[in-house]
């Protein structure tokens, strides 16, 4: 990426009278924006009629953005096919599992398995690359627009023709296949590949394993059209670096860490959810997640927004001040580009109550002063670019256990894989510790602690990394309903949890899942969950009214393993992880004063950043590491260069 911090927005100029174009620019470079992202939902303005294209109008855009220094995130415009799509290739739109085929006039309207989908796409993409290889404003390629957003699974038969190619490579043979998917059970056995469809609307319960492989194929099939563009635009710009915006911690359809590995900068999106208590920590999660997917490097935020959405029941404006507070998160956390959905807020469609940087009301507004405000602070912040943020702890979490624990047969409803990581994540955050997120068979070995909130499904592999962390010394905590069951979703027999019983020194053999919060001997409270587990080596820390454990302590190798066989209550929760940060030397980055987040950035000659961001109504003093105070006011945000 250039020097200094991206940013910008998500410009669509063919939404609007080419006369606005200029005062946009002008009113780009009033606010500080030096990129934007555009051509995103151009296709039908590009190629208006099929294999007709008109590039004039889109000349002048990219020539007014290099004449006034301003990059383009460049955008393969595939995420939207036009009208002309639709009609001669009905086979190529997406069918739902109920057998609805979904029609155009919205956007991602293909099957993404589609032959004619995926030639008529990269057909569009090689023609931008061509007109634009060597453009002056090309940075960076924004290969489509959020892969899977809405059409992350489709049922039709080409897609089940595409599932049974990637289920044979996957299995070699039926009876492979039988034997993972456990056939045998609802006489479901497969005697032809023929016979194997995507888990379409079934009288009762699906097979899970199916399931499973469905969204990973699904998965796949979205990453493989992500590759071929890639590859396309590749081959006619070698020297361009390519992403494609993820939803890292919002969508959990497409396999982030999969995705990640195929970009050379990841790039996400990210939008609170005003419903949400603490929606900043929720945020700081994903920021966590997006930094953690390129194993540490600067990533680009490439959409969040001014302030609403419009896609949610209430749509809450940002309070003053929040805009700012959000986009020093993200830079804090390890962003090296601060861009929103979008530029100019459109005046008609679908997103037409969606916030912009420039809003309906004008440059009169809060909002514009805020933009305004903020371009200016992250020029000033232009060296806080290319470093990096460290972190002893990590939390392990991996899209397959959460799509297998998706499935709807479980004990309860209402464990929530991805809600029980962020509720770790929120304590560690409470206690000013950062935190990594990491694949359970990912490079564990800078961490001192690794957390497993709830991690259902885990491969062997995965299963020997995390003992392997411990026997070399790492500290684990590791939630209940963790190392249940093998990649195929079959249950690891012997004692529950079958993954890791050596590792935690517990065997247990029966869940209760419960109804009502019960008290633990500490005086804890433990909810929804309960298991009759025994101790065989772990020392136990806390019980059940029955004298059964419910907080357990396993010294293994050189670390030691904990485990909880109940979800505790927030403050019971804190205490178990600051015992394992203590166990483990894991220190805060600065002592937590409450609501006020501390980050560090650092680069590797030692030159540093400490944000600190006050999330209270209330000024806060906050000590630094190197022992100086620091007074932050309400709602403010500081940065000390160090
Ligand atoms: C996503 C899309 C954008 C826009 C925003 C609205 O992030 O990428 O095109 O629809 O949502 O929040």
């Amino acid at each position: 990426m250039p020097d200094g911090i991206a940013y910008g927005g998500d410009w669509n100029p063919e939404q609007w009278p080419e006369e606005t174009w200029e005062q946009d620019v002008a009113l780009m470079r009033e606010a500080g924006v030096n990129r934007v992202s555009v051509g995103i939902f151009s296709w039908s303005s590009l190629e208006p009629v099929e294999g007709v294209f008109d590039f004039g109008w889109f000349d002048r855009v990219m020539d007014l953005l290099a004449e006034n220094g301003i990059g383009a995130n460049l955008a393969t415009p595939t995420a939207s096919p036009p009208p002309w799509f639709s009609d001669p290739y009905p086979q190529a739109l997406p069918v739902d599992a109920d057998g609805r085929r979904l029609y155009h006039g919205s956007r991602q309207g293909f099957c993404p398995s589609s032959p004619i989908y995926r030639e008529k796409a990269l057909r569009v993409a090689e023609q931008v690359a061509l007109r634009y290889r060597d453009h002056p404003a090309l940075v960076l390629w924004h290969v489509h627009n959020e892969y899977g957003c809405h059409n992350a699974r489709c049922y039709c038969d080409t897609s089940a023709a595409a599932f049974r190619d990637w289920l044979r490579s996957r299995y070699g043979t039926l009876d492979a296949l039988n034997d993972a998917w456990g056939t045998a059970f609802w006489s479901q056995r497969y005697s032809d590949w023929a016979q194997i469809l995507p888990p379409r609307a079934t009288p009762s319960l699906p097979n899970p394993a199916q399931q499973l492989d469905f969204r990973r194929f699904s998965s796949d099939a979205l990453i493989e059209l992500y590759v071929a563009e890639r590859d396309l635009l590749k081959r006619l710009t070698p020297d361009v670096p390519a992403t494609t915006n993820l939803m890292a911690g919002a969508h959990w359809d497409m396999d982030c860490w999969a995705f990640a590995a195929e970009t050379d900068v990841v790039s996400t999106d990210h939008y609170l959810i005003g419903a949400r208590r603490e929606r900043h920590i929720d945020l700081a999660f994903a920021a966590d997640y997006a930094r953690s997917l390129g194993g540490g490097r600067p990533w680009l935020l490439m959409e969040h927004s001014t302030s609403a959405v419009n896609w949610q029941p209430r749509n809450l404006a940002k309070t003053p001040g929040e805009l700012r507070r959000n986009s020093l998160t993200h830079l804090a956390r390890g962003a090296d580009g601060i861009m929103f959905f979008q530029w100019r807020q459109s005046r008609s469609g679908a997103e037409k109550w969606h916030s912009a940087m420039l809003p309906h009301a004008g440059t009169d507004t809060k909002i514009w002063r805020e933009v305004a405000a903020l371009g200016a602070e992250l020029a000033a912040l232009a060296d806080v670019a290319g470093s990096t943020v460290k972190a002893d702890v990590a939390l392990l979490l991996d899209h397959s256990s959460v799509w297998a624990q998706d499935h709807p047969a479980q004990p309860t409803a209402e464990l929530d894989p991805v809600e029980e990581a962020k509720r770790w994540h929120a304590a560690l955050w409470r206690a000013g510790v950062t935190c990594d997120l990491a694949h359970p068979e990912g490079d564990l070995t800078g961490y001192r602690l690794v957390v497993v909130p709830q991690l259902y499904l885990v491969s062997d592999a995965g299963a020997a990394n995390l003992e392997e962390f411990a026997r070399r010394g790492g500290t684990v905590v590791v939630g209940p309903y963790s190392g249940i069951v093998d990649e195929h979703d079959r249950v690891r027999l012997g004692g529950y949890p079958g993954a890791w019983r050596d590792l935690l020194g517990v065997s247990a053999e029966e869940f209760f899942p419960l109804d009502e919060p019960i008290r633990l001997a500490s005086g804890a409270t433990g909810s929804v969950w309960s298991e009759a587990a025994r101790v065989t080596t772990a020392k136990v820390l806390d019980t059940y009214a029955t004298g059964e454990p419910a907080w357990t302590r396993n010294e293994f190798g050189d670390g030691a393993a904990h485990y909880l066989t109940t979800l505790l209550d927030d403050a019971a929760l804190a205490e178990v992880l600051a015992t394992a940060c203590r166990e483990a030397g894991v220190c805060a980055v600065a002592a937590s004063v409450a609501g006020v987040e501390v980050v560090r950035r650092s680069h590797p000659d030692g030159r540093s950043f400490l944000f600190a961001i006050n999330h209270t109504t209330e000024d806060a003093a906050v000590t630094t590491p190197e022992g100086g105070t620091v007074t932050v006011a309400a709602g403010d945000a500081v940065v000390i260069p160090g």
